[in-house]
């Protein structure tokens, strides 16, 4: 009987010794998760917001892209992820171009870009075919490409950054507006005798007044027009106006009109967006955007970082 007793009470001893194990592992665990879940909520606030940054490297103008990105990258400390978007045959390429030089230490994504959605909205006989490149019309689909983020920066491939871009990522979007751009009139233009820069700073320079559907919009022709190659764009402002499907409207009404105008200088994905936003877009600081410092093709068998020294030697007036 006193043997049993004592078995029992060892048992019991044991019993207490492992109850007292299990939670002394509980509570400590609880505290370590804790401790890492306190970690976590002190992350956000460190971490800088993320700056998405979309632009295209096409074909054959891989080394304009390579450069302006590296422009972005070298003059800010913001926390940048670029959206670089190829059609399907040159992923791999662009790929390669960024992790075969310095810029492989950049944060960045590669997207497809599609062009089976512009089927049937271009017209062929463009007067600049070259701008029939369907990554031209890659801004039309930001949100498409885009799902993480609310505010987005565009940039055509052609531009050379010499400011902290987020600055330009600050600039503030009117309640209601789903896109900022610079307008063409504010403008410092590089080539002040460029023939072109009067008729392409208003919608006449875009559309073609003679037409009934241009006409019927009841814009002014003289209205300034504004650049889409830099956008700072508001992505749920954006889906929420369907700006997408109304732009796609256009694209497919001047397939079946002709609706732009035949000087065109600025590129077909210029005159839908005049029509789409008329009214209804932020302005962006005129010193972020200056044109005309020309388009020379060429570029393409060239060192990024060369060509950006040689297109920054152009560019020294910008700031
Ligand atoms: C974007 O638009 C939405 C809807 O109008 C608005 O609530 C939000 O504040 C805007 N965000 C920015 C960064 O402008």
């Amino acid at each position: 009987m006193a043997l049993l007793r004592k078995i029992n009470q060892v048992l019991l001893f044991l019993l207490v010794l492992t109850l007292c194990g299990i939670l002394y592992k509980k509570v400590h665990k609880t505290a370590v998760l804790k401790h890492e879940a306190d970690d976590e909520s002190e992350s956000p606030e460190d971490m800088e917001e993320e700056i998405p940054v979309v632009i295209c490297a096409a074909a054959g103008r891989m080394g304009a892209t390579m450069a302006a990105i590296n422009s972005i990258h070298s003059n800010t400390d913001a926390n940048i992820v670029f959206y670089v978007v190829g059609l399907r045959n040159t992923l791999s390429r662009i790929r390669k171009w960024i992790e075969h030089s310095k810029l492989k230490e950049i944060n960045f994504k590669i997207v497809e870009f599609n062009p089976v959605v512009l089927k049937g909205k271009i017209r062929p006989d463009s007067p600049r075919p070259e701008l029939l490149q369907p990554l031209n019309f890659v801004r039309f689909y930001l949100p498409l490409l885009i799902h993480q983020h609310e505010k987005v920066i565009y940039l055509d491939d052609d531009v050379i950054v010499q400011g902290d871009i987020q600055e330009l990522y600050d600039t503030t979007l009117a309640l209601g507006h789903a896109a900022a751009f610079s307008d063409d009139c504010d403008l410092p233009s590089a080539q002040d005798n460029n023939r072109l820069v009067g008729l392409q700073n208003t919608y006449m320079g875009y559309l073609d007044y003679r037409k009934k559907t241009i006409k019927d919009l009841g814009i002014s022709p003289s209205t300034c027009s504004f650049n889409p190659g830099v956008i700072v764009a508001n992505m749920t402002e954006w889906k929420h106006q369907r700006i997408t499907k109304q732009l796609e409207k256009w694209m497919q009404k001047n397939v079946e009109e002709n609706l732009y105008s035949s000087s065109l200088g600025g590129g077909v994905a210029t005159s839908p967006m005049l029509i789409v936003f008329h009214g209804k877009y932020s302005t962006i600081n005129p010193l972020w955007h200056i044109r005309h410092l020309g388009d020379q093709g060429g570029q393409k068998a060239m060192d990024p970082l060369e060509l950006q020294s040689l297109v920054a030697d152009n560019c020294l007036k910008w700031f």
